[in-house]
């Protein structure tokens, strides 16, 4: 058999080897020191094995505090959606010492690298519900929550206009799945001038009174370790998401992996964690656990890139 003769199996292997390279994705934002993978061939294959299937099969999954929005900024942390409402015209300020003390007690157990899931969760919806009925007794007013956004240091990731406006243009629906608060992630998006038509939230609801003052929270609440069951009783159902069985899939924290639960006959899906907080003692889980881990990065670079290269079509790309 010729293939058993070296010299002719060598450059045949070459010549395989240069050619799955070229097929592969290239992508030179992957080469960059805040981009961890555990298997760098294997983000490549699934990459190139989604733009092959093009925009049309695709769907966009992410979480939105410390994914979509910033982690810090200037040295300060960027509020997240329930620290928003932090603000002297929604609650007053006991209200406000009890839910940063909830915080400072909860978070650091939230991302605590050597407790499993089903240590935290509990832990978690104790967490939810002691804000949510704070909240509740606050009798927060709908008609103010804008300006409290607008009052707020709230930040998006750099880069995030080209996200939205590239998933927008390629008619690709993007799914945010939060545990925060859906009425003022919206008035975020909102401000920022991004919430598009292909926009579709999941989320812990705000319900009013007819006056406009809140009441209760709707529905099941979401909490960073429940997403799993919210992805399999509410987005499995969203038909805007059929038919697209390859999932780009952006989070944060590791409860964040399960919102892709609910996507049926999925083909191909690619996940990227950004590792924002306590970097050593998290960074071997996350790189187990996401498909790319991008480490203190403040900006949608990557994602943009890769989400630019699955979304080009094979002509444009043997034009570039
Ligand atoms: P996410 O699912 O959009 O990331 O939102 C959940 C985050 O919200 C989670 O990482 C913890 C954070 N959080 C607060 O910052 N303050 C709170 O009071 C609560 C309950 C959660
Ligand atoms: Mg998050």
């Amino acid at each position: 058999m010729v293939y058993h003769i070296p010299w002719i199996y060598t450059p045949v292997r070459s010549v395989l080897a240069i050619w799955h390279q070229l097929t592969k994705a290239e992508i030179p934002e992957l080469a960059k020191c805040s981009v961890l993978m555990r298997d760098r061939s294997r983000v490549e294959d699934t990459i190139y094995a989604m733009q092959r299937a093009g925009a049309g099969r695709l769907q966009v999954i992410s979480d939105f505090d410390m994914t979509l929005t910033r982690f810090a900024h200037n040295g300060k942390r960027v509020p997240t959606t329930h620290n928003i409402l932090d603000h002297r015209l929604l609650i007053d300020e006991d209200c406000s010492k009890k839910i940063r003390e909830l915080l400072n007690t909860y978070y650091p157990i939230e991302i605590d690298a050597g407790r499993t899931a089903e240590d935290k969760l509990p832990l978690m919806v104790e967490w939810w519900t002691q804000v949510h009925e704070l909240l509740i007794q606050q009798r927060i007013r709908k008609d103010l929550l804008a300006q409290a956004v607008k009052e707020s240091s709230a930040m998006l990731r750099e880069g995030y206009k080209v996200f939205f406006d590239r998933l927008t243009e390629q008619q690709v629906p993007l799914l945010i799945f939060s545990a925060g608060v859906g009425d003022v992630l919206e008035e975020v998006i909102r401000q920022n001038n991004v919430f598009y038509p292909n926009v579709h939230i999941i989320s812990n609801y705000m319900d009013f009174d007819q006056t406009g003052v809140l009441r209760a929270f709707q529905g099941q609440l979401i909490h960073t370790f429940n997403k799993r069951e919210g992805a399999l009783s509410h987005a499995s159902g969203l038909r805007v998401l059929q038919g697209r069985p390859n999932v780009l899939l952006l989070g944060d924290s590791l409860g964040d992996l399960t919102m892709a639960d609910g996507v049926s006959e999925h083909q191909n899906i690619l996940t990227i964690g950004f590792l924002n907080d306590q970097m050593d003692e998290r960074k071997e889980l996350y790189v187990k656990s996401f498909d790319v881990v991008l480490v203190k990065d403040e900006t949608m670079e990557v994602p943009n890139a890769i989400l630019k290269y699955i979304t080009s079509s094979t002509d444009n790309k043997l034009d570039a």
